[in-house]
Order: structure tokens, then C-alpha cells, then sequence
């Protein structure tokens, strides 16, 4: 039986007269790779805030590793990692010293799980530069790096590859390809179709707040050219509970 690992049941997020998610139901299981797709402003960020506990849904649950989260209640995130928007670091230390710095805040993560991080991201060789001299595609593998050192089960990246250029991004790909062969569960958030059909195992398409399509990807591309007809086909669809 596979696990679920995040559960959204009839999510739903509204800002004043924006409804930016709505009625959101979504499974994710355990050592997936999940695509969730959708052009800017469809509701990604806004969904992911909410698994996160950073914001609180109108209504509708989120329950991570088969425990509610809420701004109030975020155990189950201790087994979260998350890589959302650029990440911060002290520009004037190293790579390494950035990460020994952050592995001190949890009691089982010593500096060599920050060598083993820092292989899995290939940033060794650079380990002892300082951050402000990283290019973009290094600045998000230590980003992932940060993530990853409390050995998460689950990992959240709201548009990882955003900002990278195509070699950076092929970088990423394999990266998170070889965390899910790990054993890791990988919610990948993005509006780069070509990049989720390549990675993901199965996706969800969102448009406007709502679910538009769902399933594996190869059962979404049957019959049809390239993720990217599903979406405009999904996307382009008579909405029959739209305002
Ligand atoms: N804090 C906020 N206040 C008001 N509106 C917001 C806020 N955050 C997001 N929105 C709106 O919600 C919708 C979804 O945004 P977002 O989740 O950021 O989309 P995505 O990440 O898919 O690009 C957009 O219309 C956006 O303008
Ligand atoms: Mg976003």
C-alpha cells in the first residue's frame, strides 16, 4: 500500500475577492515525484504556503505524513524539506560555513552530513567560496543542499529551476531524479511543462485556483504530443464553476 505523504482535502485560499485556490483535492505518495503545474497566478505558491503552515486556508485541510498542519500546528514538518524563492544566506561566508551554520539548529546533523550535502549537490569543490560569488544555478543547489540536511522524507520546491539557464536546469533535473531514486518524495512546483514531464512521475494541473487535470504523465500524454498540449488543451477547457 503506498503511504500518502500529502494530502490536501477541498483546500481552498481566498485574498479579499481573489479565490487563488480552490476546493483543492490532492494526493501525494510516498518516493513520487509530483508535478504541480500551472501558469503564474494559477495558485502553486499560494497552496504550497499553505502545506507549509505559513498560511492559514479559508477552509479545507492539509495533512503532511498523515498529520494535520496549520499555522498553529507544524510537527509533521520537522520531516519537510523546502525550497521556495531564492534562498538566503550570508553573502560573505562560505558555502560550507552557511551550511554548518544551519546544521547547528538541529541536535543530529553534524558537519559530515554538511560533506555529504554538499556532494549530493556537487558543490564540493566550491564549498569554500563565498556565497555571494555563486552563480545562480549554485546559489538553489545550496538552497536544496539547506534543505535536505535534516534528512527530510518529503521535499517541496516551488519553481526550483526559476532563473536558471538550460544547464542549470538539466543540473536540477538530475539532482532531484536522484533524490527520488533515494527514497525521497519530491512536490515539485513549476510552469515549465517540458521540465515536469521529464522529472515528475505524475502531475496536477492547476489553472485559476482549480485542478484542471490529474494523473501519471504518461497517461496524460497518451494521444497527445507533449505535456504542453495537455495544458492548453486542460487549461483552455469550459470552466463550469468559474465566475
Ligand atoms: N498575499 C496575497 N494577497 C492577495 N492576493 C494574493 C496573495 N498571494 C497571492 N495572491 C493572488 O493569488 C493568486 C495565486 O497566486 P500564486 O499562488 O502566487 O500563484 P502561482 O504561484 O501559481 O504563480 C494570484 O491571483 C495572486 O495575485
Ligand atoms: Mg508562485
Amino acid at each position: 500500500m503506498r503511504q500518502p505523504v500529502i494530502q490536501l482535502h477541498n483546500l481552498h485560499k481566498r485574498f479579499g475577492a481573489v479565490q487563488a485556490v480552490r476546493h483543492l483535492n490532492l494526493e501525494v505518495f510516498s518516493g513520487e515525484c509530483f508535478g504541480f503545474l500551472g501558469p503564474n497566478g494559477a495558485g502553486k505558491t499560494t497552496t504550497i504556503s499553505m502545506i507549509l503552515g505559513l498560511l492559514r486556508p479559508t477552509a479545507g485541510r492539509v495533512v503532511v505524513l498523515g498529520e494535520e498542519v496549520t499555522p498553529d500546528h507544524t510537527a509533521a514538518l520537522r520531516h519537510v524539506g523546502a525550497l521556495a524563492g531564492a534562498p538566503g544566506f550570508y553573502p560573505y561566508l562560505s558555502g560550507r560555513a552557511n551550511l554548518r551554520l544551519l546544521a547547528a539548529l538541529y541536535p543530529d546533523v553534524d558537519d559530515v552530513r554538511v560533506e555529504e550535502v554538499l556532494a549530493l549537490v556537487g558543490l564540493q569543490e566550491a564549498a569554500n567560496r563565498k556565497a555571494k560569488a555563486y552563480s545562480t544555478g549554485m546559489k538553489q543547489r545550496l538552497g536544496l543542499a539547506a534543505a535536505l540536511l535534516h534528512r527530510p522524507k518529503l521535499l517541496i520546491l516551488d519553481e526550483p529551476t526559476s532563473g536558471l539557464d538550460p544547464v542549470g536546469m538539466a543540473e536540477m533535473r538530475a539532482l532531484l531524479r536522484k533524490l527520488t531514486e533515494e527514497g525521497i518524495t519530491v512536490f515539485l512546483s513549476s510552469h515549465l511543462l517540458h521540465e515536469v514531464e521529464q522529472t515528475c512521475d505524475r502531475v496536477a494541473i492547476l489553472n485559476r485556483g482549480q485542478l484542471v487535470a490529474q494523473g501519471p504523465v504518461a497517461d496524460l500524454l497518451a494521444g497527445k504530443h507533449d505535456l504542453e498540449e495537455v495544458f492548453m488543451a486542460a487549461v483552455h477547457a469550459p470552466n463550469p464553476t468559474a465566475a
